[in-house]
């Protein structure tokens, strides 16, 4: 089923042209050597806008990510990703992140013996391309409060903050999110949903893949649901919310 068509419009995009997804994926096949992951997924997201990717364990959540990242792993077979107009699917994974896709992983890779500054100052590129330190302690006070503090000794919820915070630092133009909320309390949930939404408001577009489907639900414009590999549903995060049924059969909520 796909009611893309149908709520297409329906979204409130910061870009001026609705009908132009920001990222386009296309029918895209990825494989882990010889096993065939990821079978055939294609998914549109606006500009500014926020996407769910839902699906029960192993349905190839992380894996759509990685390969929209363009990892070397799973290994990109057929299909395309286009971001801004631009063809992402026969570039690397650092092409893919000057790009401005920047995957922040399950694991958040903090980096072991710098300091939370060092972390930040090592993901900065070329001046007035990503955030400064200023701009990124204005959003994160915890991170200021904690600049000189090794990452990798912070809380989780600090930890993602300053993953996020180093795709800021970064040329961020699509964030792609995986479990941010994984092991997190709810006041930290609420805090790092606070940001998310500082970010959307200032027209950055965002893939989040969450096991807690309806914080992600909460935060999100639209969802795409998978499952072994395949889209099974597209459409409105309200409509997932109002659907029983789909919502027990593939995220037991
Ligand atoms: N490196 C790998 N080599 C081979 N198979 C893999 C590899 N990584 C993942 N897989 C398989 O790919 C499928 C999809 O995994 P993926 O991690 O994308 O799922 P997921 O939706 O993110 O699941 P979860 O909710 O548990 O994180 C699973 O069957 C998994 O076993
Ligand atoms: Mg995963």
């Amino acid at each position: 089923m796909d009611a893309m068509t149908s709520i297409d419009v329906a979204s409130g995009s910061a870009s001026g042209d609705l009908a132009q997804p920001f990222l386009s994926v296309r029918n895209v096949h990825a494989y882990y050597g010889e096993s065939y992951i990821v079978q055939g997924v294609s998914l549109d997201v606006r500009h500014g806008e926020i996407l769910a990717l839902l699906g029960r364990n192993g349905a190839g959540k992380t894996s759509t990510l990685r390969t929209i990242a363009r990892l070397d792993d799973p290994h990109l077979q057929r299909g395309e990703i286009w971001l801004d107009g631009k063809p992402i699917h026969q570039m690397r994974s650092f092409e893919a992140a000057r790009a401005g896709i920047q995957l922040v992983p399950e694991d958040r890779r903090i980096i072991q013996g710098l300091t939370v500054e060092e972390n930040l100052m090592l993901a900065q590129v070329a001046p007035g391309r990503g955030w400064d330190l200023d701009r990124i302690y204005g959003h994160f006070p915890r991170l200021a409060e904690r600049r000189r503090q090794e990452g990798t000794t912070l809380s989780g919820g600090e930890q993602q903050m300053l993953a996020i915070a180093r795709a800021l630092a970064r040329d961020l133009k699509l964030l792609l999110l995986d479990e941010p909320y994984e092991g997190l309390a709810p006041v930290i949930v609420q805090e790092i949903e606070r940001i998310l939404n500082q970010i959307k408001s200032l027209g950055i577009t965002t893939i989040i893949v969450e096991q807690n489907a309806v914080a992600a639900l909460k935060l999100a414009d639209r969802a795409v649901i998978l499952d072994t590999g395949e889209v099974a549903f597209t459409g409105t995060a309200q409509e997932v919310l109002d659907n029983a049924e789909l919502r027990r059969e593939y995220l037991a909520i």
